[in-house]
């Protein structure tokens, strides 16, 4: 007991020298030799202390955001005359921290939104997805088996977004309006006879990956490495385009069998973006080949 008190104290004043030997020697206290030492992107912003540091910052609005900057500033005496990049360096990680956060909430809530027919905006924006994914053919009425042709499996979607509500459906037309030759590009490899999968359901599926994924914090490396500040709820459309594109490379390589095997191609692809989320440098881009 007394040697671990011991050892523990002894540790304990080994740090606060060492902490106070290299502001001697460096001039700079431990948030400037952070700020300074590692890569703007996961290696900076994931450091513990500058998480603890940010922590009481949390919750401030953006625009309060100088003068708490200011503060930290002012408490470890670091002047912006001796270390002028120490201040734009502190505020990107603050944003990168506090709007990680922040874009979970907006996530949740739309995902909160259940699809509802009576609202116009909703009936427009499933309309818009089928436009855009079979321009040339007209819904012969709302509820139609032709919904099945991009996927979905009723005759009226709006009982197929589930846990996923207005997310889902967002997630999808997102993918057609930005990215439109490629969504149905994907999309005639989900309806190929053999190889097929439901495009509209593993979409849906798909936004449950990147919900979860965010959830649990695991996406941190990935939007603290390409966004510079607070990532918005863009970014994470973004991400589910990646997700839809790269599923569906992954899907065509794999060959499975069939669509009875989606849980487990599913769970392997998962794995697959969960590894790429451990690495440095990961960045879940979408890279147009052609
Ligand atoms: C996605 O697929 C997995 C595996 O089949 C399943 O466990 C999960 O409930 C599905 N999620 C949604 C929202 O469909």
């Amino acid at each position: 007991m007394l040697g671990y008190i011991w050892q523990y104290l002894y540790s304990s004043l080994f740090r606060l020298w060492l902490k106070w030997f290299l502001r001697q020697i460096t001039g700079k206290c431990e948030l400037q030799r952070i700020c300074d030492g590692y890569r703007q992107g996961v290696a900076r912003t994931s450091r513990r202390l500058l998480q603890q540091t940010l922590r009481t910052a949390i919750d401030v609005e953006e625009s309060g955001l100088e003068q708490r900057v200011t503060a930290i500033m002012a408490e470890k005496n670091i002047r912006s005359e001796k270390d002028p990049m120490f201040k734009t360096n502190l505020k990107v990680c603050l944003l990168q921290i506090n709007g990680y956060r922040k874009l979970y909430l907006y996530v949740e809530d739309l995902r909160k939104q259940v699809f509802e027919s009576e609202k116009k905006e909703h009936e427009e924006l499933l309309l818009k997805l089928w436009d855009l994914l079979m321009p040339s053919v007209k819904l012969q009425s709302r509820i139609t088996k032709q919904w099945g042709d991009i996927g979905f499996q009723g005759d009226d979607p709006k009982t197929d977004f589930r846990g996923m509500g207005m997310l889902g459906l967002t997630n999808l037309v997102f993918f057609s309006a930005r990215y439109t030759e490629l969504s149905r590009q994907v999309l005639s490899h989900a309806n190929h006879p053999k190889l097929g999968y439901s495009y509209a359901i593993v979409g849906i599926n798909l936004t449950e990956m990147a919900y979860s994924l965010l959830k649990s914090g695991a996406l941190k490396p990935h939007f603290y490495n390409t966004v510079d500040g607070s990532p918005s709820l863009e970014h994470f459309h973004q991400l589910y385009c990646y997700l839809a594109y790269e599923f569906d490379k992954f899907w065509i390589e794999e060959e499975p069998a069939s669509i009875m095997e989606f849980n487990l191609y599913r769970e392997r692809f998962h794995e697959k973006v969960k590894m790429l989320l451990g690495e440095p440098d990961v960045s879940l881009s979408l890279k147009l080949t052609s």
